[in-house]
């Protein structure tokens, strides 16, 4: 589907390699998933709970651990659509050298370029216990009844078949291996609340004197909320149905739901299109077709807004929110379920 392409299209333009892009790329994307992956692998019994950054609340409904482990033990878990490393990463700070060094975690992703990335990261950062491979996760291929462990950290709502996925998942756990899940759920505003603002004021007159920017509305308007998942599978999107998908649908046991509450912070305007530019670009190549893309840049450039569309949502952005750093809201869905054992 077009939304799909086209955020599929945003990671296909990241290139191999740890240049300063994916550092950045890295940086942000763990401003908004690292606490939830973290909160994850203690939701699984595979690291202590994490206490809430200071930028977050504390959790209201922190769910007791899958396993309460009193020491850590060697293990293998895959990562899949493990992206630029998050959940490797994690893993690498809060467990002992000795237990990653007799474990295994394979990080997987269908996209080649993000998993060089990671390996050039865990080649600087000297991770231990760490493979990789370029895999889809929809169909891996990987012997039946071998991780202890698999991860999907924000993936769910982007794969096309999120059923194949789990059917995969099921069938590589051993007995009672362990499932680790994270979505956006849909009442989450991140950055869409600022991006749609951003977007709709290009068509709007900002004061009964001042015309508005753009001598046309972009056709198809924006819908009034840009939905969380991307792969038309809303129910992701909510804590009811990933439960049901994975305990009713797919006969994971022992399923555990939470909603986490989390904030990251934008600084100004430049730095939310450093970090959002993508989401900028994916919502107008969902919504506007190539021509009306053309034409918002060629009017925005006749009235000098340097920088084009990207350069016109830092200025709003600066301006809505008086020149001052503001927090984006997000709210995660956190699932974890064991594989029925023997
Ligand atoms: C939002 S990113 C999350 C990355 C990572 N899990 C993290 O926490 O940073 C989504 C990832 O899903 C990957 N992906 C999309 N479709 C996939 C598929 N069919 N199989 C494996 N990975 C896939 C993308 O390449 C991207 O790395």
């Amino acid at each position: 589907m077009a939304h799909n392409k086209a955020l599929n299209a945003e990671f296909a333009a990241f290139a191999a390699g740890l240049d300063t892009a994916a550092v950045k790329m890295i940086a942000s994307g763990e401003a908004i998933m690292k606490y939830p992956g973290t909160v994850l692998l203690a939701q699984m019994g595979l690291i202590p709970e994490p206490a809430p950054p200071s930028s977050s609340s504390p959790d209201p409904s922190p769910a007791a651990a899958l396993v309460q482990k009193t020491q850590f033990e060697p293990f293998s878990l895959l990562d899949n659509a493990c992206g630029p490393g998050l959940i490797a990463g994690v893993l690498q700070e809060e467990l002992p050298k000795d237990v990653l060094a007799k474990s295994r975690v394979l990080c997987a992703d269908v996209n080649g370029n993000l998993v060089d990335i990671l390996k050039q990261r865990a080649s600087i950062e000297g991770w231990v216990g760490v493979e990789t491979a370029v895999l889809d996760a929809q169909n891996p291929g990987l012997p039946e009844n071998s991780f202890d462990y698999s991860t999907v950290n924000f993936a769910m709502h982007i794969i096309p078949d999120p059923d194949a996925v789990l059917t995969a998942t099921k069938s590589l756990l051993k007995p009672n291996g362990v499932i680790g899940i994270t979505t956006m759920h849909s009442t989450t505003k991140g950055w869409t609340d600022d991006l749609l603002a951003a977007l709709s004021s290009l068509s709007s007159s900002s004061s009964s004197s001042a015309p508005p920017i753009l001598s046309f509305t972009p056709e198809p308007p924006l819908p009034a909320k840009i939905p969380m998942t991307v792969n038309n599978r809303p129910e992701w999107a909510e804590a009811d149905g990933v439960r049901d998908q994975l305990e009713a649908k797919h006969g994971f046991e022992d399923v555990r739901v939470r909603l986490l509450p989390h904030k990251s912070a934008c600084l100004s305007g430049a730095d939310a299109v450093e970090r959002f530019g993508m989401m900028v670009r994916m919502v107008t190549g969902t919504y506007w077709s190539d021509s009306t893309r053309s034409r918002v840049e060629a009017e925005l450039k006749e009235k000098g807004e340097e920088g084009g569309l990207l350069g016109y949502v830092e200025r709003f952005l600066d301006q809505r929110h008086g020149g001052q750093a503001w927090e984006l809201e997000w709210t995660m869905v956190v699932a974890t379920g064991r594989k029925p054992g023997p």
